[in-house]
């Protein structure tokens, strides 16, 4: 058969098909997104997990919205408004590709970060949006670039992930969320505003949502990947009741609904009274990892590498001098050690920026620092 158009020009996931090859004995693996196992909430998943059995009811067919108990918690936590809705999604990468099935037809032009996140360029890819990108700064996009291309007129959407950006973990300040709120509804751009890092904050304030200022003129997607566990693939997008129903019609096409024996182990998760004290322990380890990997790389690095410091989420983003990024990242995986070049999170041939993502999540102390080890020689030897 032949390949459907949208697929035509659709790279596979770097990071999905190296994740085999970074599992291989002996390799470090800084590449994917990976939160750290060890810390699941297991145990506290456990009564709820083996009690799913006395509720047959759970393992019928389900609404596509949601287990209601769950969407009711959320509506509540969330605090959402009255005219607006929740939807469960498999995981927000399904929320994101409801939204595109949706919203987006063929040649519709959408605003990104450049760099940004592969997951949502792959989802666009096949949505065929003409993807304009708009340059990204240290507390969020470029302004001036951001509104130049609103007033383009005919954009459908933006894009942006305002919380720990993945890759280069960036938060936006609080003036960039005003200001991106009150463009988006001066040009009426709907704002796509997905946050799965937001609870991982480990340092400094707590910064609204972007959605906050203008609710109405946005979709908010959510995950529960890593503040519980992937494997559950859970995710909900919120936003006005009006969109939210096209969405529900795309995932009865997609798979009727998420499972519902994993939404209500879930709901019991969410509000099980040591929730909160597994969110702080993981903080506390995510800040621990996150310092080794700082101070590894201030003291083994060349001084030409630079990093961004984070105050969350997974990710730090390498800077390093002009060079081969994509041979540099193949002979760091040769050398024992996986880390994703900054090619992979621009489309096509748009990358200017030498760079390396590192996941600080996944590996311990020890190997944070053996891997810096590795990849100081090879950095030495590319740049
Ligand atoms: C920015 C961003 N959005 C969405 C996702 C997908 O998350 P989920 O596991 O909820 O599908 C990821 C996963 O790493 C991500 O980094």
């Amino acid at each position: 058969m032949k390949l459907a158009k949208s697929l035509q020009n659709i790279k596979p996931s770097y990071i999905r098909e190296i994740l085999s090859a970074a599992n291989s004995q002996g390799i470090i693996s800084l590449a994917g997104g990976l939160p750290d196992q060890a810390s699941f909430p297991l145990s506290l998943m456990q009564d709820s997990l083996s009690n799913l059995t006395n509720h047959p009811s759970l393992f019928q067919y389900g609404s596509t919205a949601g287990y209601a108990p769950l969407l009711e918690y959320f509506k509540q936590h969330y605090q959402l408004p009255s005219s607006h809705e929740g939807l469960v999604c498999t995981g927000s990468q399904q929320g994101l590709d409801l939204i595109a099935r949706a919203f987006i037809n063929p040649n519709d032009k959408i605003v990104m970060e450049a760099p940004s996140y592969l997951g949502a360029i792959q989802v666009f890819g096949l949505a065929q949006a003409k993807i304009e990108s708009v340059s990204q700064q240290a507390d969020g996009p470029n302004l001036q670039e951001l509104e130049a291309c609103f007033a383009q007129g005919g954009i459908t959407l933006f894009y942006a992930v305002p919380d720990f950006h993945n890759p280069t973990g960036v938060c936006w300040s609080l003036a960039v969320r005003q200001k991106v709120a009150q463009l988006c509804q001066q040009y009426d751009v709907t704002l796509i505003e997905d946050v799965p890092y937001r609870e991982l904050r480990f340092s400094g304030e707590e910064i609204p949502l972007v959605s906050n200022f203008c609710p109405d003129h946005s979709l908010v997607l959510r995950s529960f990947s890593k503040i519980a566990t992937p494997g559950i693939r859970l995710g909900l997008v919120t936003g006005r009741a009006d969109w939210i129903t096209p969405l529900n019609t795309v995932k009865q096409a997609a798979d009727l609904h998420s499972s519902i024996p994993m939404q209500a182990v879930l709901l019991d998760l969410l509000q099980h009274k040591e929730f909160p004290d597994h969110l702080e322990r993981l903080r506390k380890l995510y800040r621990e990892r996150c310092q080794t990997l700082i101070d590894n790389i201030t003291h083994q690095l060349p001084s030409y590498c630079r990093i961004n410091k984070v105050e969350g989420g997974m990710f730090l983003w390498l800077l390093l001098p002009d060079c081969n990024i994509d041979a540099l990242a193949k002979a760091a995986l040769t050398s024992g050690v996986a880390v994703v070049p900054s090619s992979v999170f621009y489309q096509e041939t748009n990358c200017t920026t030498s760079a390396l993502r590192l996941n600080f999540t996944n590996a311990n102390e020890e190997e944070l620092a053996e891997a810096v080890q590795r990849l100081a020689k090879v950095i030495k030897e590319h740049c």
